[in-house]
């Protein structure tokens, strides 16, 4: 469904999320009808360029990272004219008359994308408020990181609620636009078979893995003062976390789907240092194909940022009392894997006896790659070998299932610029939920930083430290292998 005329500014335009992922989602989606002509992408940021430069800009990028069936040369051209740039200067007042000029008079929906440093939002949004750029219809895009703790999200909020209402406000947590983790809450609340399972009485744990291969690369200036935590902990796998556990909202609606994420967070007992694992890796290999590790690549031999986080987390509410939620993230790990796994408890009696072997049902929702979800079940083995148990997958793969249309699955930030234009904030964050993250995530983060305990190497490839897998064999459970 094509959604309404729009101007678009991205502040940052010449920066790499723009080239990566705002200017190739943009043109996806213009392949894909969902963008009428009118619609007006404005590139601003210091460097000075032409309209004809930044086209070129685009289209470079758009070859690179862009890359969609549904699109040809004359698509790709056409898309390039409803671009052009301004040199702009966030902290002064070059550029801003330019700007109000060419949006002077337009009747379009209106949205400005930080696509900036945090440092920069305060001052963007003033400006945008002082050259009298903003209307009430108007909307903010904000990337994350939202801030480095509560302290930095509560003065960023509070810059942005001094120009914006929170309902102008989108925080982007890119995990939000995934497919499948939307398809999370359509499995959980579009069937009947397995909310009323969801739960303590039925569920033994739960394991959310967020594992990439690659390393910090080309980002490790921003990592290195980041680390795993509040890289990918607090914000992707916090959300997942909320999607998993949260009660079923009355309706797909904003708030709705907020309040209950939000109030997951706020019953999340405190993180216990035990319960915590933190990894660096190491390099690998020598000569050629080898590999740097964490100290190495960030240029600096004496941090202790993690590059890997493994803990164990409580829901203190009646639903979760009981079953722990364990969740790790990490960086040069044996796969890209992500996943959320529900591990059903075992089947309260076995009439099978004892030579049939211990049998439990999991639920995986596999995030990235092949997108699907697998229910192991326990059958028969066949054969007259008499009453034996196996375990098998009923697997569904979405490409496989749902034909050719799943298999150009959109980019996350395709659905959310969308979702910009059309104002739907359901899968953005709320001011409230970033803090209440936060809120949970300092103490875990004070707690090592004033221990000056150093985290645990790892090998590139692996799983993690030793360690890792130590925080879930004390309670007589095991991760799943990350393939
Ligand atoms: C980003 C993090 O938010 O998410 C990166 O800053 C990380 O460090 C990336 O690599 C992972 O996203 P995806 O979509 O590739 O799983």
């Amino acid at each position: 469904i094509p959604v309404q005329p729009f101007d678009l500014i991205i502040f940052g335009g010449t920066g790499d999320l723009a080239r990566r992922k705002i200017l190739p989602a943009l043109f996806r989606r213009y392949c894909a009808g969902q963008m009428e002509g009118e619609a007006r992408v404005i590139g601003a940021a210091r460097a000075e360029m032409s309209d004809a430069e930044y086209r070129s800009f685009a289209r470079e990028a758009i070859t690179e990272f862009g890359a969609y069936a549904a699109c040809d040369a004359e698509h790709l051209d056409a898309f390039l004219t409803l671009l052009s740039y301004i040199t702009l200067d966030a902290r002064g007042d070059a550029g801003w008359a330019t700007l109000a000029a060419a949006l002077e008079g337009s009747a379009r929906i209106r949205a400005f994308y930080f696509s900036v440093g945090p440092g920069l939002f305060g001052d963007l949004a003033a400006r945008i408020e002082a050259h009298g750029l903003a209307a009430p219809g108007t909307r903010v895009v904000v990337e994350k990181p939202f801030g480095r703790d509560l302290a930095s999200a509560r003065s960023l909020n509070a810059a942005l609620a001094r120009h914006f209402d929170e309902t102008q406000i989108y925080r982007i947590d890119h995990y939000l636009g995934k497919e499948t983790v939307q398809n999370l809450m359509a499995i959980r609340f579009g069937n009947t078979l397995f909310e009323p399972l969801w739960n303590s009485q039925y569920v033994d744990h739960i394991q959310i893995t967020v594992a990439e291969a690659g390393g910090v690369g080309s980002r490790g200036e921003y990592y290195d003062k980041s680390g795993a935590m509040r890289d990918m902990m607090q914000n992707h796998l916090m959300q997942l976390l909320c999607l998993t556990a949260m009660e079923p909202p009355a309706k797909y609606d904003p708030d709705a789907v907020r309040d209950e994420k939000l109030k997951v967070i706020r019953a999340l007992d405190p993180g216990q240092p035990g319960d915590i694992v933190r990894g660096q890796y190491e390099a690998a290999g020598k000569g050629a194909g080898s590999q740097p590790g964490y100290l190495e690549e960030v240029g600096n031999p004496e941090s202790t940022t993690e590059s890997f986080v493994a803990l164990k987390a409580r829901i203190g509410n009646w639903r979760w009392a009981g079953t722990p939620f364990y969740l790790r993230t990490g960086k040069r790990l044996r796969a890209r894997a992500s996943e959320i796994a529900i591990v059903f408890k075992d089947a309260p009696h076995s009439i099978f006896g004892a030579d049939a072997g211990q049998h439990r049902n999991i639920l995986t929702i596999r995030l990235q790659p092949n997108e699907g979800i697998e229910l192991g079940v326990t059958i028969k083995e066949p054969g007259p070998g008499g009453m034996r148990l196996v375990d098998v997958p009923l697997d569904m793969t979405f490409s496989e299932a749902l034909g050719p249309e799943a298999e150009d699955v959109p980019d996350a930030y395709e659905r959310l610029i969308m979702d910009v234009i059309r104002g739907d904030q359901t899968l953005f964050m709320r001011g409230d939920e970033v803090e209440a993250a936060w809120e949970w995530t300092d103490p875990i983060i004070e707690a090592w930083e004033s221990a000056g305990t150093a985290p645990c190497a790892y090998a590139t490839g692996s799983s993690g430290p030793d360690d890792a897998l130590a925080l879930i064999h004390r309670d007589g459970r095991r991760w799943r292998e990350i393939r």
